[in-house]
């Protein structure tokens, strides 16, 4: 759950966040944090007993005196009725939608010649289509006549960065401008991201996007912000050199995997 805000209470007050996947993980953290600056949040995700329960666990911690205001809101995000549902709701309830907070999704690391169509057709329907049918409900030309969205903010990455990041550590990873490395690296290759999301912290990623939802990223769009420690600068032809300042690892061969993978294969 997201510490205290770095930000200003009352920041967003009386502005109104859909966040997709709300009542779980960085969404639930992404949600705490945008009450805690007075702006309503609406939650949504698949389970509702899930999200009705965050959303408890959120109404407690509102500031008092604070206008913001939690509301679970069950939506599928496949479904285009359910997400059109969702947005008319919100519309109802508040007469306004300041944000869109695309977080709801999920992915599964997997090599590619493991994935089943099933698999990437969930993921599909899901990050792509999903984030598509509420960009779209969001962003309707009525609203932008009625000035009733002021900003949405979409965070969405894309695939070419996974199957880039997959092949890189294959032998025919030359086809992607790196250089060929060892087979047997290959074992090794989700090691980063798994030494990674092992340590970052949520609300790391709350406040990076209550930054961009906030008056002071008001000169930013388009833009994608990494918020990940640097990690995709590393880079196998950088020698990182060893020091004491490493994120702790679960187990200390995750660690030395870690170290090894960063040491430099070739040099120009
Ligand atoms: N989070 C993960 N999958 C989702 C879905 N299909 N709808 C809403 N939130 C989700």
């Amino acid at each position: 759950m997201a510490a205290s805000s770095v930000f200003r209470p009352g920041l967003l007050n009386h502005r109104v966040a859909i966040v997709t996947g709300g009542g779980t993980g960085i969404g639930k953290a992404i949600s705490s944090e945008l009450l805690e600056l007075g702006c309503s949040v609406v939650i949504s995700s698949r389970k509702a007993d899930r999200l009705e329960a965050a959303a408890q666990e959120m109404r407690k911690r509102i500031p008092t005196n604070s206008p913001a205001n939690v509301t679970p809101v069950p939506c599928n995000i496949r479904s285009e009725d359910e997400v059109k549902a969702l947005v008319s709701s919100v519309l109802k309830q508040y007469g306004r939608i300041d944000y869109l907070v695309n977080n709801g999704g999920g992915q599964f690391s997997s090599p590619v010649e493991n994935m089943t169509s099933k698999g990437w057709k969930a993921v599909i329907d899901t990050n792509l289509t999903g984030t598509f049918y509420c960009c779209k409900e969001a962003y309707a030309p009525p609203l932008y006549e009625d000035q009733v969205i002021r900003k949405a903010e979409s965070i969405l990455d894309n695939y070419t960065h996974s199957l880039h990041n997959e092949f890189q550590f294959l032998p025919s990873g030359s086809r992607f401008k790196y250089p060929p490395v060892r087979t047997n690296r290959c074992k090794h290759s989700f090691i980063p991201f798994a030494v990674q999301l092992t340590h970052f912290s949520i609300s790391q990623i709350s406040s990076a996007v209550c930054f961009l939802l906030s008056p002071g990223a008001s000169y930013i769009s388009g833009a994608t912000l990494k918020v990940d420690a640097g990690q995709s600068l590393y880079h196998s032809l950088w020698e990182i050199p060893d020091h004491s300042s490493w994120p702790e690892a679960p187990d200390g061969e995750n660690l030395d995997a870690l170290k090894e993978l960063l040491k430099p294969q070739s040099k120009l």
